[in-house]
């Protein structure tokens, strides 16, 4: 960890306690402000995503300027991705379910990447074959948020390589190895194909721009551990004549364990809610989550829990609360001690119970058209 700080936050690592507002310091990065949220209120005619208003969506970059630039007819796109390692939990998809409201709301194109050679670099243990089939699992899991078939791009990095590479190489050169060496904090014995990673990780940003012939500006919802990439990224556009990729940054989503983030590596299975888990292993990893309650019931009652460190209240936050009412509700019952654990629990996976079995009816759906979205040619040379 960074001397004096309690926490790291990496693409590659995400470790202890983490202060938010000491992580936006630290990145360099603004703050979400409701100067920013009137902007989007303004845009969507009055509507706000819980992920906006629930303030898990809470730094950024040149966002302002971005919105400001739409709202005077300046289209852009967004842009975000997936590693595949294994299946998605519920955390991976929140960037994309503010992706999805915004295609939805402003009509703009999504750009998604699946870097099915990212995981296989990064983790060992991981085969290629796994990495490929977990990225097209992935990739259902995600169109079937609603995302929109006409509008939707997908770059699956080994598939797309001959619409990547003519801008990765351009990329690449632009970014000096001490550069990544510093970003990542790589090792002399970190193989080769991470170091060229992140080239790749910014191609679309750019994409867009060569192949309209013209700068289109891109905005990238992310979990905030995703920000060094880009900070590379935001490094060398102007010199390739490219705008610099706005930012929308994430917290991450604590694990179920009481983990700073609801990550899959490790052997800790019961960190996570998968999409793909039955309904017996999630009501037992949601009973034994990890919570911001008390010792014992007469406390609780007395003294009240806490929302903020509680892996359940996280959940009620990032998804499974429906209106703010709800959301306030749960928060305020769990502050004052109203509202116990094990009602909270109980609420919440009736809530988790129906959301999987809708999503699961849905990727079905998506099937016949995902195929359609992947993108393997280049628009034309460069
Ligand atoms: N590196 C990301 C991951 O580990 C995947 C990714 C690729 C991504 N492009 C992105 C994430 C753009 C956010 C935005 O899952």
């Amino acid at each position: 960890m960074p001397e004096g700080e309690e926490f790291v936050v990496t693409p590659y690592e995400v470790r202890g306690h983490i202060d938010y507002a000491r992580l936006r310091e630290l990145f360099g990065t603004q703050e979400v402000t409701s100067e920013i949220l009137a902007k989007f209120h303004h845009l969507t005619g009055g509507d706000l995503h819980p992920l906006l208003t629930r303030g898990v969506y809470y730094s950024h970059r040149d966002l302002a300027a971005l919105l400001d630039g739409f709202a005077n007819g300046k289209p852009f796109f967004l842009y975000s991705g997936r590693g595949p390692s294994g299946p998605l939990h519920t955390s991976h998809l929140v960037p994309f379910d503010l992706c999805q409201w915004l295609q939805k709301r402003l009509g703009v194109p999504m750009y998604i990447q699946i870097t099915d050679d990212e995981k296989f670099w990064a983790r060992s243990g991981l085969t290629r074959e796994e990495s490929v089939r977990w990225g097209y699992e992935n990739l259902l899991d995600i169109l079937a948020l609603g995302f929109d078939p006409k509008r939707t791009h997908v770059f699956f990095d080994s598939r797309s390589i001959a619409a990547l590479y003519p801008l990765a190489i351009r990329v690449a050169r632009k970014i000096p190895y001490s550069t990544v060496k510093a970003v990542f904090g790589f090792e002399p014995s970190t193989n080769i194909g991470l170091v060229f990673y992140t080239a790749l990780q910014t191609v679309p940003c750019f994409w867009p721009s060569w192949a309209e012939g013209r700068s289109v500006p891109c905005l990238i919802p992310c979990g905030i551990d995703q920000d060094p990439h880009f900070r590379v990224t935001r490094d060398i556009a102007e010199g390739l004549g490219y705008p610099k990729p706005a930012l929308l940054h994430g917290q991450m989503i604590p694990g179920l364990l009481g983990e700073a983030a609801m990550s899959t590596s490790g052997d800790r299975p019961d960190n996570a809610l998968f999409l793909n888990d039955p309904p017996n292993a999630v009501d037992r990893k949601v009973r034994n989550a990890f919570t911001g309650g008390r010792a014992t019931v007469e406390e609780q009652r007395r003294l009240g829990a806490t929302p903020e460190v509680c892996s359940v209240w996280a959940l009620w936050r990032t998804r499974f609360a429906e209106s703010e009412e709800k959301f306030q509700e749960v928060t305020s019952g769990c502050r004052s001690g109203s509202l116990l654990c094990g009602e909270c629990k109980s609420q919440v996976l009736e809530r988790v119970h129906a959301f999987l079995k809708a999503h699961a009816e849905a990727r079905e759906k998506v099937r016949d058209w995902a195929e359609g979205t992947v993108v393997t040619t280049a628009p034309k040379p460069l």
